[in-house]
Protein backbone atom coordinates (compact mmCIF):
# COMPACT_ATOMS: atom_id res chain seq x y z
CA UNK A 1 0.00 0.00 0.00
CA UNK A 2 1.41 3.46 -0.94
CA UNK A 3 1.95 5.86 1.76
CA UNK A 4 0.67 9.00 2.02
CA UNK A 5 2.71 11.99 2.28
CA UNK A 6 2.29 15.98 3.04
CA UNK A 7 6.44 16.68 1.93
CA UNK A 8 8.77 14.92 -0.28
CA UNK A 9 12.38 16.10 -0.22
CA UNK A 10 13.62 14.67 -4.14
CA UNK A 11 16.70 14.98 -6.15
CA UNK A 12 18.85 14.18 -2.98
CA UNK A 13 22.69 13.63 -3.80
CA UNK A 14 23.55 11.31 -0.83
CA UNK A 15 21.10 10.72 1.73
CA UNK A 16 22.09 9.01 4.76
CA UNK A 17 19.35 7.86 6.85
CA UNK A 18 21.92 5.76 9.77
CA UNK A 19 19.86 2.66 9.00
CA UNK A 20 21.91 -0.09 10.24
CA UNK A 21 23.06 -1.91 13.07
CA UNK A 22 26.73 -0.88 13.23
CA UNK A 23 28.27 1.75 14.61
CA UNK A 24 29.57 2.62 10.88
CA UNK A 25 26.55 2.30 9.11
CA UNK A 26 25.56 5.25 7.61
CA UNK A 27 22.56 3.63 5.53
CA UNK A 28 23.77 5.91 2.68
CA UNK A 29 20.92 5.62 -0.40
CA UNK A 30 22.23 7.42 -3.80
CA UNK A 31 19.59 9.27 -5.91
CA UNK A 32 17.25 9.39 -3.28
CA UNK A 33 13.72 10.80 -1.75
CA UNK A 34 12.96 11.20 1.60
CA UNK A 35 8.76 11.81 2.39
CA UNK A 36 6.84 13.15 4.90
CA UNK A 37 3.63 13.17 6.93
CA UNK A 38 2.79 14.68 9.94
CA UNK A 39 6.99 15.45 10.99
CA UNK A 40 7.66 11.76 10.52
CA UNK A 41 9.38 10.10 8.03
CA UNK A 42 7.21 7.55 6.21
CA UNK A 43 9.17 6.38 3.46
CA UNK A 44 13.04 6.80 2.13
CA UNK A 45 14.52 5.41 -0.66
CA UNK A 46 15.59 5.38 -4.16
CA UNK A 47 13.97 8.30 -5.96
CA UNK A 48 13.03 5.88 -8.53
CA UNK A 49 10.84 3.84 -6.15
CA UNK A 50 9.31 7.31 -5.13
CA UNK A 51 6.08 7.06 -6.98
CA UNK A 52 5.41 3.31 -6.48
CA UNK A 53 5.94 3.70 -2.87
CA UNK A 54 4.04 7.19 -1.51
CA UNK A 55 1.14 9.21 -3.07
CA UNK A 56 2.36 12.58 -3.73
CA UNK A 57 -0.86 14.41 -4.64
CA UNK A 58 -1.53 18.29 -5.38
CA UNK A 59 -1.48 18.87 -1.22
CA UNK A 60 2.06 17.84 -1.37
CA UNK A 61 4.92 19.82 -0.99
CA UNK A 62 7.97 19.00 -3.41
CA UNK A 63 11.29 20.37 -2.54
CA UNK A 64 14.16 19.55 -4.61
CA UNK A 65 17.75 18.66 -3.00
CA UNK A 66 19.40 19.74 -5.76
CA UNK A 67 22.03 16.63 -5.77
CA UNK A 68 23.21 17.30 -2.38
CA UNK A 69 23.63 15.68 0.38
CA UNK A 70 20.41 14.99 3.44
CA UNK A 71 21.42 13.68 6.63
CA UNK A 72 19.87 13.16 10.04
CA UNK A 73 20.15 16.43 12.00
CA UNK A 74 22.43 16.29 14.78
CA UNK A 75 21.78 15.06 18.71
CA UNK A 76 23.71 17.32 20.74
CA UNK A 77 23.60 15.45 23.80
CA UNK A 78 25.43 17.13 26.34
CA UNK A 79 25.08 20.75 26.70
CA UNK A 80 25.65 23.59 29.50
CA UNK A 81 23.65 26.92 27.97
CA UNK A 82 21.71 27.64 30.97
CA UNK A 83 23.66 30.39 32.21
CA UNK A 84 24.14 34.34 33.53
CA UNK A 85 27.18 35.16 31.90
CA UNK A 86 29.99 33.86 29.78
CA UNK A 87 33.85 33.96 31.00
CA UNK A 88 35.70 34.94 28.49
CA UNK A 89 38.45 36.54 31.61
CA UNK A 90 39.32 33.21 32.47
CA UNK A 91 39.64 32.01 28.36
CA UNK A 92 42.07 35.06 28.48
CA UNK A 93 44.19 33.77 31.82
CA UNK A 94 44.35 30.21 30.74
CA UNK A 95 45.53 32.03 27.18
CA UNK A 96 48.41 33.54 29.62
CA UNK A 97 49.47 30.27 30.97
CA UNK A 98 46.89 29.64 33.97
CA UNK A 99 45.36 26.20 34.35
CA UNK A 100 41.67 25.27 34.13
CA UNK A 101 41.81 23.54 37.56
CA UNK A 102 43.75 26.14 39.07
CA UNK A 103 40.93 28.94 38.46
CA UNK A 104 38.62 26.96 39.35
CA UNK A 105 40.30 26.28 42.69
CA UNK A 106 40.23 29.54 43.15
CA UNK A 107 36.82 30.48 42.71
CA UNK A 108 36.65 30.68 39.25
CA UNK A 109 35.07 28.09 36.85
CA UNK A 110 31.66 26.70 37.68
CA UNK A 111 31.93 28.82 41.12
CA UNK A 112 32.12 31.93 38.85
CA UNK A 113 29.41 30.85 36.74
CA UNK A 114 27.37 30.09 39.67
CA UNK A 115 27.62 33.81 41.16
CA UNK A 116 26.46 35.53 38.09
CA UNK A 117 23.59 32.36 37.62
CA UNK A 118 22.21 33.13 40.54
CA UNK A 119 21.68 36.96 40.08
CA UNK A 120 20.46 36.33 36.60
CA UNK A 121 16.57 37.03 35.49
CA UNK A 122 14.83 34.44 33.70
CA UNK A 123 15.32 36.65 30.68
CA UNK A 124 19.12 36.80 30.89
CA UNK A 125 18.57 32.81 31.18
CA UNK A 126 16.18 32.67 28.33
CA UNK A 127 18.40 35.23 25.65
CA UNK A 128 21.64 32.97 26.64
CA UNK A 129 20.02 29.92 25.96
CA UNK A 130 17.81 31.11 22.37
CA UNK A 131 20.88 32.39 21.15
CA UNK A 132 23.19 29.99 21.47
CA UNK A 133 20.23 27.54 20.37
CA UNK A 134 20.05 29.59 17.27
CA UNK A 135 23.89 29.15 16.20
CA UNK A 136 23.56 25.12 16.94
CA UNK A 137 20.79 25.38 14.61
CA UNK A 138 22.95 26.87 11.67
CA UNK A 139 25.27 24.41 12.80
CA UNK A 140 22.85 20.98 11.94
CA UNK A 141 21.62 20.42 15.62
CA UNK A 142 17.63 19.88 16.12
CA UNK A 143 18.25 17.84 19.68
CA UNK A 144 19.28 19.44 22.23
CA UNK A 145 20.52 18.06 25.98
CA UNK A 146 20.37 21.00 28.15
CA UNK A 147 21.88 20.68 31.77
CA UNK A 148 21.19 22.79 34.61
CA UNK A 149 24.07 22.85 37.40
CA UNK A 150 25.36 26.22 37.48
CA UNK A 151 22.63 27.91 40.09
CA UNK A 152 23.54 25.07 43.29
CA UNK A 153 20.41 26.45 45.49
CA UNK A 154 16.81 25.30 44.56
CA UNK A 155 15.66 28.75 44.20
CA UNK A 156 17.80 28.93 40.94
CA UNK A 157 17.81 25.98 39.70
CA UNK A 158 14.52 25.22 39.56
CA UNK A 159 14.07 28.65 37.80
CA UNK A 160 17.06 27.35 35.28
CA UNK A 161 15.12 24.31 34.62
CA UNK A 162 11.91 26.19 34.09
CA UNK A 163 13.48 28.29 31.65
CA UNK A 164 14.82 25.55 29.74
CA UNK A 165 11.52 24.39 29.08
CA UNK A 166 9.71 27.23 28.65
CA UNK A 167 12.39 27.44 25.88
CA UNK A 168 11.58 23.84 24.71
CA UNK A 169 8.45 24.65 23.62
CA UNK A 170 9.35 28.25 21.71
CA UNK A 171 12.14 26.58 19.85
CA UNK A 172 12.34 24.04 16.66
CA UNK A 173 14.63 21.66 17.91
CA UNK A 174 13.64 19.10 20.67
CA UNK A 175 15.05 20.03 24.15
CA UNK A 176 16.04 17.42 26.72
CA UNK A 177 16.80 19.13 30.28
CA UNK A 178 18.90 17.08 32.70
CA UNK A 179 19.11 18.28 36.40
CA UNK A 180 23.03 19.08 36.92
CA UNK A 181 22.62 20.11 40.76
CA UNK A 182 25.83 17.77 41.97
CA UNK A 183 27.36 20.05 39.22
CA UNK A 184 30.24 21.27 41.91
CA UNK A 185 30.06 22.28 45.97
CA UNK A 186 28.43 25.33 46.28
CA UNK A 187 30.02 28.15 49.17
CA UNK A 188 27.32 27.14 51.36
CA UNK A 189 28.49 23.99 51.70
CA UNK A 190 31.92 23.76 51.53
CA UNK A 191 33.98 20.83 53.65
CA UNK A 192 30.38 18.88 53.72
CA UNK A 193 29.87 17.90 50.64
CA UNK A 194 27.69 14.52 51.85
CA UNK A 195 25.56 17.09 53.30
CA UNK A 196 25.00 18.77 49.49
CA UNK A 197 24.53 15.60 48.44
CA UNK A 198 21.61 15.08 51.32
CA UNK A 199 20.04 17.79 50.18
CA UNK A 200 19.81 17.39 46.53
CA UNK A 201 18.63 13.97 47.63
CA UNK A 202 15.86 15.30 50.00
CA UNK A 203 14.93 18.82 48.89
CA UNK A 204 16.40 19.39 45.23
CA UNK A 205 15.93 16.03 43.35
CA UNK A 206 11.58 15.49 44.93
CA UNK A 207 10.96 19.24 43.74
CA UNK A 208 12.62 18.67 40.33
CA UNK A 209 10.41 15.36 39.63
CA UNK A 210 7.36 17.19 40.97
CA UNK A 211 7.15 19.97 38.21
CA UNK A 212 8.82 17.34 35.72
CA UNK A 213 11.15 19.70 34.43
CA UNK A 214 13.68 16.73 34.07
CA UNK A 215 13.83 13.81 33.15
CA UNK A 216 17.72 13.27 33.97
CA UNK A 217 19.91 13.82 36.87
CA UNK A 218 23.74 14.33 36.26
CA UNK A 219 26.83 14.48 38.35
CA UNK A 220 30.77 15.68 37.98
CA UNK A 221 32.69 12.79 39.57
CA UNK A 222 35.80 14.16 39.72
CA UNK A 223 38.61 15.02 42.20
CA UNK A 224 38.19 17.75 44.62
CA UNK A 225 34.16 17.93 43.39
CA UNK A 226 32.61 14.66 44.27
CA UNK A 227 33.64 11.04 44.74
CA UNK A 228 32.78 8.12 43.41
CA UNK A 229 31.02 7.33 46.65
CA UNK A 230 29.04 10.30 46.10
CA UNK A 231 28.37 9.85 42.48
CA UNK A 232 27.17 6.02 43.07
CA UNK A 233 24.53 7.34 46.28
CA UNK A 234 23.41 10.32 44.57
CA UNK A 235 22.70 8.30 41.37
CA UNK A 236 21.18 5.19 43.10
CA UNK A 237 19.13 7.80 45.34
CA UNK A 238 17.51 9.64 42.06
CA UNK A 239 17.25 6.23 40.08
CA UNK A 240 15.09 4.97 43.08
CA UNK A 241 13.24 8.63 42.58
CA UNK A 242 12.39 7.95 38.82
CA UNK A 243 14.85 9.88 37.14
CA UNK A 244 17.78 8.60 34.43
CA UNK A 245 20.81 8.98 35.15
CA UNK A 246 24.25 10.41 33.77
CA UNK A 247 27.27 11.25 34.91
CA UNK A 248 30.56 13.30 34.10
CA UNK A 249 33.17 10.89 34.68
CA UNK A 250 37.20 10.12 34.42
CA UNK A 251 37.78 13.80 32.71
CA UNK A 252 40.78 15.28 34.07
CA UNK A 253 41.62 11.96 36.70
CA UNK A 254 41.05 8.65 35.93
CA UNK A 255 38.74 8.41 39.20
CA UNK A 256 36.55 5.04 38.39
CA UNK A 257 33.78 7.55 37.40
CA UNK A 258 33.22 4.99 34.44
CA UNK A 259 32.70 2.22 36.96
CA UNK A 260 30.07 3.80 38.37
CA UNK A 261 27.97 4.69 35.37
CA UNK A 262 27.80 1.11 34.64
CA UNK A 263 26.86 -0.31 38.01
CA UNK A 264 24.26 2.40 37.83
CA UNK A 265 23.05 1.84 34.91
CA UNK A 266 23.96 5.07 33.38
CA UNK A 267 22.06 6.22 30.14
CA UNK A 268 25.70 7.46 29.65
CA UNK A 269 29.12 8.51 31.17
CA UNK A 270 30.24 11.25 29.59
CA UNK A 271 34.17 12.99 28.77
CA UNK A 272 36.60 10.00 29.52
CA UNK A 273 39.44 12.05 28.96
CA UNK A 274 41.37 9.89 31.41
CA UNK A 275 39.40 6.36 31.37
CA UNK A 276 41.40 3.60 32.23
CA UNK A 277 41.89 0.54 29.32
CA UNK A 278 40.19 -1.54 32.11
CA UNK A 279 36.92 0.91 32.12
CA UNK A 280 37.44 0.75 28.78
CA UNK A 281 36.33 -2.93 28.26
CA UNK A 282 33.94 -2.52 31.34
CA UNK A 283 31.65 0.45 29.64
CA UNK A 284 32.53 -1.90 26.37
CA UNK A 285 30.27 -4.44 27.39
CA UNK A 286 27.42 -2.81 29.23
CA UNK A 287 24.48 -0.16 27.71
CA UNK A 288 25.94 2.91 28.96
CA UNK A 289 27.01 4.90 26.03
CA UNK A 290 30.59 6.58 26.27
CA UNK A 291 29.98 10.33 25.15
CA UNK A 292 33.20 11.96 23.78
CA UNK A 293 33.86 15.42 24.10
CA UNK A 294 36.66 16.66 21.91
CA UNK A 295 36.06 19.96 22.10
CA UNK A 296 36.39 20.25 25.84
CA UNK A 297 39.96 18.20 25.33
CA UNK A 298 40.44 21.16 22.42
CA UNK A 299 39.85 24.40 24.52
CA UNK A 300 41.38 22.83 27.51
CA UNK A 301 44.36 21.58 25.57
CA UNK A 302 44.35 18.16 27.25
CA UNK A 303 44.98 14.92 25.78
CA UNK A 304 42.23 13.52 23.43
CA UNK A 305 39.30 11.03 24.50
CA UNK A 306 40.42 7.82 23.16
CA UNK A 307 37.96 7.35 20.77
CA UNK A 308 39.75 4.08 18.33
CA UNK A 309 40.29 2.49 21.86
CA UNK A 310 36.08 2.71 23.01
CA UNK A 311 35.40 1.86 19.20
CA UNK A 312 37.29 -0.89 18.88
CA UNK A 313 36.19 -2.58 22.27
CA UNK A 314 33.02 -2.34 20.95
CA UNK A 315 31.26 0.46 23.15
CA UNK A 316 28.56 2.37 21.83
CA UNK A 317 30.18 5.99 21.37
CA UNK A 318 28.40 9.45 21.62
CA UNK A 319 30.09 12.75 20.62
CA UNK A 320 28.93 16.20 21.73
CA UNK A 321 29.73 19.22 22.08
CA UNK A 322 29.83 19.97 25.86
CA UNK A 323 28.99 23.91 25.07
CA UNK A 324 29.37 25.69 28.18
CA UNK A 325 31.00 29.10 29.58
CA UNK A 326 33.84 27.78 30.67
CA UNK A 327 35.76 24.47 29.26
CA UNK A 328 33.77 24.50 25.93
CA UNK A 329 32.74 27.23 24.50
CA UNK A 330 31.95 25.40 20.73
CA UNK A 331 28.16 25.02 19.99
CA UNK A 332 29.16 23.57 16.90
CA UNK A 333 28.59 19.61 16.07
CA UNK A 334 30.22 19.83 12.72
CA UNK A 335 33.10 20.85 14.38
CA UNK A 336 33.17 18.09 16.89
CA UNK A 337 32.36 15.50 14.11
CA UNK A 338 35.81 17.43 12.52
CA UNK A 339 37.64 16.46 16.20
CA UNK A 340 36.61 12.88 16.34
CA UNK A 341 37.86 12.18 12.92
CA UNK A 342 40.85 14.30 13.28
CA UNK A 343 42.17 13.65 16.84
CA UNK A 344 39.91 10.84 18.16
CA UNK A 345 40.58 8.15 15.62
CA UNK A 346 36.98 8.12 14.35
CA UNK A 347 36.24 7.15 10.58
CA UNK A 348 33.58 9.72 8.87
CA UNK A 349 30.97 7.46 8.50
CA UNK A 350 31.83 6.37 12.58
CA UNK A 351 31.94 9.88 13.82
CA UNK A 352 28.88 10.37 11.68
CA UNK A 353 26.78 7.76 13.29
CA UNK A 354 28.43 8.99 16.68
CA UNK A 355 26.73 12.80 16.58
CA UNK A 356 22.82 11.21 15.48
CA UNK A 357 22.00 7.23 16.38
CA UNK A 358 24.35 7.08 19.36
CA UNK A 359 23.43 10.76 20.25
CA UNK A 360 19.94 9.82 20.68
CA UNK A 361 20.31 6.66 22.44
CA UNK A 362 22.45 8.89 25.21
CA UNK A 363 18.86 10.49 25.33
CA UNK A 364 16.74 7.51 25.39
CA UNK A 365 15.51 8.69 21.86
CA UNK A 366 16.77 5.80 19.80
CA UNK A 367 12.54 5.40 18.67
CA UNK A 368 12.44 8.28 17.40
CA UNK A 369 15.76 10.84 16.58
CA UNK A 370 19.07 10.36 14.99
CA UNK A 371 17.94 8.23 12.05
CA UNK A 372 15.67 8.82 8.68
CA UNK A 373 14.02 5.90 8.85
CA UNK A 374 10.07 5.00 8.57
CA UNK A 375 8.14 6.37 12.13
CA UNK A 376 11.22 8.55 12.83
CA UNK A 377 11.06 12.48 13.23
CA UNK A 378 11.46 14.53 10.07
CA UNK A 379 14.60 16.51 11.54
CA UNK A 380 17.37 16.64 8.57
CA UNK A 381 19.68 18.90 7.23
CA UNK A 382 20.57 19.65 3.17
CA UNK A 383 24.12 20.53 2.88
CA UNK A 384 26.09 22.62 0.63
CA UNK A 385 27.95 19.70 -0.83
CA UNK A 386 27.57 16.68 -3.10
CA UNK A 387 29.53 14.14 -0.91
CA UNK A 388 28.72 13.26 2.73
CA UNK A 389 32.56 13.20 3.49
CA UNK A 390 32.59 16.95 3.06
CA UNK A 391 31.02 17.58 6.55
CA UNK A 392 33.97 16.82 8.29
CA UNK A 393 36.72 17.65 5.49
CA UNK A 394 35.34 21.43 5.47
CA UNK A 395 37.35 22.23 8.93
CA UNK A 396 35.24 24.90 10.82
CA UNK A 397 33.00 26.15 8.24
CA UNK A 398 29.75 24.48 8.20
CA UNK A 399 28.13 23.65 4.89
CA UNK A 400 24.38 23.91 6.39
CA UNK A 401 22.10 24.82 3.75
CA UNK A 402 18.39 24.03 4.82
CA UNK A 403 17.23 22.57 8.41
CA UNK A 404 13.95 20.84 8.51
CA UNK A 405 12.66 20.00 12.18
CA UNK A 406 9.73 17.73 12.37
CA UNK A 407 9.14 18.26 8.82
CA UNK A 408 9.29 22.11 8.76
CA UNK A 409 12.01 24.28 7.34
CA UNK A 410 12.90 25.65 10.57
CA UNK A 411 16.56 27.38 9.10
CA UNK A 412 17.87 28.01 5.77
CA UNK A 413 21.03 30.25 4.37
O1 LIG B 1 31.35 19.51 31.34
N1 LIG B 1 33.22 19.16 33.78
C1 LIG B 1 32.37 19.79 34.38
N2 LIG B 1 31.53 20.69 33.88
C2 LIG B 1 31.65 21.39 32.66
C3 LIG B 1 32.52 22.60 32.81
C4 LIG B 1 31.81 23.71 33.33
C5 LIG B 1 32.52 25.02 33.46
O2 LIG B 1 33.76 25.18 33.42
O3 LIG B 1 31.73 25.94 33.62
C6 LIG B 1 32.10 20.42 31.59
O4 LIG B 1 33.16 20.55 30.99
FE1 LIG C 1 29.72 18.87 30.77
Amino acid sequence: MKVRTDLVLKDIGQLLTMDGDSGADIGLIAHAALAVKDGKVVWAGNSDLLESNCVVSSETEIVSAGGSVVTPGFVDSHTHPLFGATRQDEFAMRAAGADYEEIAAAGGGILNSVKKTRLASRSILRENMMHHLAIMLSNGTTTVETKSGYGLDIETELRCLDVANEVAGEVPQTIVPTFMGAHEVPEEFWGRPDHYIDYLIAQVNPRVKEQGIAEFVDIFCEKGVFTPDQASRYLAASARQGFRVKIHADEFHDTGGTAVAVNAGAASADHLLSISSENIQLIARSKTVATLLPGTALFLNKPYPPGRKLLDAGATVAIATDFNPGSCFCDSMPLIVSLAVCQCGFTVEEALVSATVNGAIALGLEGSKGRLVTGFDADFVIWNCRDYRTIPYHLGNPDVEVVYCRGLKVYST
